[in-house]
C-alpha cells in the first residue's frame, strides 16, 4: 500500500521529532503493509514554511537512514499545503511541492474550524493552473461538517477528497465517522491516508480504516480508495471516482412487516 499523507520527515513540523522516531514510524508502516510513503510536512500553515528544496533534502536524509536501517519503505516527496492566497504562485514558481513533485495534484489543507473567505478562489486558481487540489481530511473541518454540500461543489469542479483512515475507524468521534460514511456513499471521496504524526496513537496504519470502508462500500470502491488512487497520485495520473452507493428504499410492505 501507499500512504499519501503523513508527517514522518523528522524535525520539520509537528510530526516525528527526530530520526529515531521517524524510523519507528517507518517500521510501523511496513508492519501494516505500507511499502511507500509520500511525506507531506505542513507548508505555510502559520508555524512551518517548509519550501520545496528543504523537503527534498529531508526526503534524501530519510531515504539514507531507512537504507542504513534496512527498512523496506520507499519515500516520495510531498507537502500538506495550507490554502493561503500565495499558494498558487508558490506552486507555479516551484517553491511548494505537489504529490511526488509531479506538478499534477496537490494536497491542500484548511484550518480546523473554518473555511476562510477566498478558499474557493484559491481552489479555482489551482484548477486553472491544471493542479488538482486534493482536500486533506475534510471531515476534520467543523464548517464542512455543518455544510457538507460545499465539498460536493468543489468535487464537482474537479477537486478530490482524502479522508484520514482513523476518522473512518472512529478515532475522532462518531460525528466525524458518520460524515466520512456519508461522503463515501455519495461518491465524494477519492482516497484514504494515515496523516500519521507518531509511531503510536496517530500512527501510520491504514488497515483499520480500510476494514471500515469494507462495511460501507463495494470491494471495487474500497480498492480505488486504498490502492488504485494512491498509486495514481504517485504516478502523476488522474484519479478515479467511485460510484455513489445506491440508497436502500423501503417498500410499503417493509414498513408494515
Ligand atoms: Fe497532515
Amino acid at each position: 500500500m501507499i500512504d499519501c499523507h503523513n508527517h514522518t520527515l523528522p524535525g520539520i513540523d509537528d510530526g516525528a521529532h527526530d530520526m529515531e522516531m521517524a524510523m519507528e514510524m517507518a517500521q510501523c508502516a511496513v508492519k501494516d503493509g505500507i511499502d511507500t510513503i509520500v511525506c507531506t510536512p505542513h507548508h505555510l500553515n502559520g508555524v512551518f514554511s517548509n519550501d520545496r528544496q528543504a523537503v527534498l533534502e529531508h526526503v534524501d536524509a530519510l531515504r539514507t537512514a531507512l537504507a542504513e536501517a534496512g527498512i523496506p519503505l520507499a519515500v516520495l516527496p510531498g507537502s500538506e499545503l495550507h490554502l493561503v492566497p500565495p499558494l498558487p504562485a508558490r506552486i507555479l514558481e516551484g517553491d511548494a511541492l505537489t504529490y511526488a513533485d509531479h506538478g499534477r495534484a496537490a494536497l491542500v489543507e484548511l484550518p480546523k474550524h473554518i473555511v476562510p473567505i477566498g478558499t474557493e478562489t484559491i481552489l479555482e486558481q489551482l484548477l486553472y493552473q491544471k493542479i488538482t487540489p486534493v482536500i486533506a481530511h475534510p471531515e476534520r473541518n467543523s464548517e464542512l461538517i455543518r455544510q457538507p454540500d460545499r465539498l460536493a461543489e468543489w468535487v464537482g469542479w474537479g477537486c478530490k477528497a482524502q479522508l484520514t483512515a482513523q476518522s473512518c475507524s472512529g478515532a475522532f468521534g462518531k460525528q466525524i465517522q458518520a460524515q466520512c460514511q456519508r461522503w463515501c456513499r455519495e461518491g465524494m471521496v477519492h482516497l484514504i491516508a494515515s496523516d500519521a504524526h507518531r509511531p503510536h496513537g496517530r500512527a501510520p496504519i491504514l488497515t483499520a480504516g480500510i476494514a471500515i470502508l469494507c462495511e460501507w462500500l463495494t470491494e471495487q470502491a474500497v480498492e480505488i480508495l486504498s490502492i488504485t488512487n494512491p498509486r495514481k497520485l504517485t504516478a502523476g495520473e488522474p484519479l478515479l471516482s467511485i460510484e455513489p452507493a445506491p440508497v436502500k428504499r423501503k417498500s410499503i410492505r417493509d414498513l408494515f412487516r
